[in-house]
């Protein structure tokens, strides 16, 4: 028999201390990736875990930071940008249009958006990127990146948008100004017909199936009427949008339209 109570009460302990929501987590992804940051500090015994973040902070900001994996890179499967680019920016009916990437990591989905529509010329917009890890919302401030971030951006943007020092990418601000960033839990959002354009890409995935139901809802009510939604490409609507609020638009892409 594993222990789950300790790692129910791990979980606890870092809702209690940071925030994280784990309990709406998927139970087992969340166990391994527990099971790894204690393997890495060689402790076996999950009672003896719980105690050592009990003990201490570094650890516990550690294991908080792999169970967020907000892991991204610019340009995030470049097709579902090129439809967004196609279908969603083609169809806006305003000149002042609002985009929110929600657990945006740090930085590199909304600073995308930003890129893209510099290209295409647009000068009057709002992007927003929230992420529940204020250590994310930090480095995407900086907006300074490795290699693996911007190996998928194409040469002429890497060019024209990067500036390369001592190996680290760093965005040209011009692009970095146009971002806002907030540190919060999806869970506790609450902005209301606010954008025209959502992109939860590779969140849902992580969440049990109830939790997927009640954070597609609240995602629902901050888009705009007939506004686009843009999912992770493994992710789908299947059985968590009871009320039939989106309507398919490109499913390869994962694009949703509000009715
Ligand atoms: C795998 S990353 C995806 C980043 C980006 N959307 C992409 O597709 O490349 C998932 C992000 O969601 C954030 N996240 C997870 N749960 C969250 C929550 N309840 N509220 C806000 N952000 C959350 C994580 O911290 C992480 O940065």
């Amino acid at each position: 028999m594993r222990k789950n109570d300790d790692f129910d009460r791990i979980v606890s302990l870092v809702k209690e201390k940071i925030g994280f929501p784990g309990d709406l987590y998927k139970f087992n992804p969340l166990r391994r990736r527990i099971e790894y940051c204690m393997n890495r500090c060689g402790i076996h015994d999950p009672a003896r875990y719980l105690k050592l973040l009990e003990e201490s902070n570094d650890e516990l900001k550690r294991l908080v930071i792999e169970l967020t994996i907000n892991l991204s890179y610019f340009f995030r499967n470049p097709e579902t940008f090129n439809q967004f680019r196609r279908i969603c920016l083609s169809s806006l009916s305003t000149n002042h249009p609002s985009f929110w990437s929600a657990g945006c990591a740090a930085g590199e989905e909304p600073y995308t958006i930003a890129i893209i529509l510099d290209q295409d010329g647009w000068d009057s917009y709002e992007i927003i990127g929230t992420d529940i890890d204020s250590d994310a919302i930090s480095r995407a401030k900086k907006a300074v990146y490795n290699h693996f971030s911007i190996q998928f951006v194409p040469e002429g943007i890497k060019r024209s948008y990067f500036k390369i020092r001592d190996g680290q990418y760093l965005l040209d601000r011009r692009i970095v100004s146009k971002v806002k960033f907030e540190v919060n839990d999806l869970f506790q959002t609450n902005y209301r017909e606010a954008f025209d354009v959502v992109f939860l890409r590779n969140v849902l995935i992580y969440l049990s199936k109830p939790a997927q139901i009640r954070l597609l809802k609240i995602i629902s009510q901050s888009i705009k009427p007939k506004g686009f939604l843009i999912l992770g490409k493994v992710e789908t609507m299947i059985g968590i949008d009871p009320d039939q609020r989106f309507r398919p638009i490109d499913l390869k892409e994962r694009i949703f339209q509000l009715q």
